[in-house]
């Protein structure tokens, strides 16, 4: 809703005295003064007139997981156990995936409330790196790192994959690092050097790593540090 509809409802003031007092600079935004009338506030946002409060902010809630082989990336399931029935939250009802992995993939998995942050963590544009722990039936070949930078044209989506950085960990294993997320990739990549992903874990999602001592199953709020990275 923007600035000066929020204050004007829930002042009871009306669109235009609202005005007045957004351009007098007497409103804040999550504490901040904001002059702008036509500024965008989410359901969030905690809003001031006066120091008096107009509308109380709705709680933001961001969630990661180690999410365990075998539960589902899913709200909701009927056969299988999902990542939000692990957490214990009174309002987990209300989370949302940001990104989701295979029911046997396990590693990192993050859960909002706040569209706006997870569209900006999903948006294609900002190329949010996921890395991937990969472990294969077949040993990987060392040309496969160039193959990966190079991309694989996917008749399905009739797009070929951005480029990938593949980082050799052992002969059947490897760390993969992917600025997008298509259905089933990792697994799709590996399948199209004639090799097979037998077990995969995912690290990180931009700056947010899976901590160590996050056990399967775990989870926690993520820290301001980490919302806003
Ligand atoms: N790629 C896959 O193939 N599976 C996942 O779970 C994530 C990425």
């Amino acid at each position: 809703m923007k600035l000066d509809r929020l204050v004007g409802k829930h002042g009871r003031i009306g669109r235009t005295a609202a005005r007045r007092v957004i351009v007098a600079g007497r409103v804040r935004v999550d504490g901040r003064v904001e002059v702008g009338i036509s500024q965008e506030v989410d359901r969030f946002a905690r809003v001031e007139l006066d120091g008096e409060c107009v509308r109380e902010g709705g709680r933001r809630i961001h969630v990661m997981m180690h999410k365990p082989a075998g539960v589902v990336s899913a709200t909701r399931d009927a056969e299988h156990v999902t990542v939000v029935d692990l957490i214990d939250d009174p309002d987990r009802d209300e989370l949302h995936l940001v990104g989701r992995l295979d029911r046997s993939t396990t590693g990192l998995v993050l859960l909002t409330n706040d569209g706006n942050w997870s569209k900006r963590l999903m948006a294609p544009e900002k190329k949010v790196a996921k890395v991937y722990l990969v472990e294969t039936r077949d040993v990987i070949p060392v040309g496969a790192v160039e193959e990966f930078a190079r991309g694989f044209y996917f008749h399905t989506e009739d797009l070929t994959t951005a480029p990938a950085e593949l980082e050799l960990l052992g002969e059947r294993r490897a760390r993969l690092t992917l600025h997008e997320g298509r259905y089933h990739q990792v697994k799709r990549m590996f399948h199209r050097i004639g090799n097979r992903v037998v077990a995969l874990h995912r690290e990180r999602v931009g700056e947010i790593v899976l901590p160590a001592e996050l056990a399967p199953g775990g989870w926690r709020y993520l820290t301001k540090e980490e919302v806003e990275a």
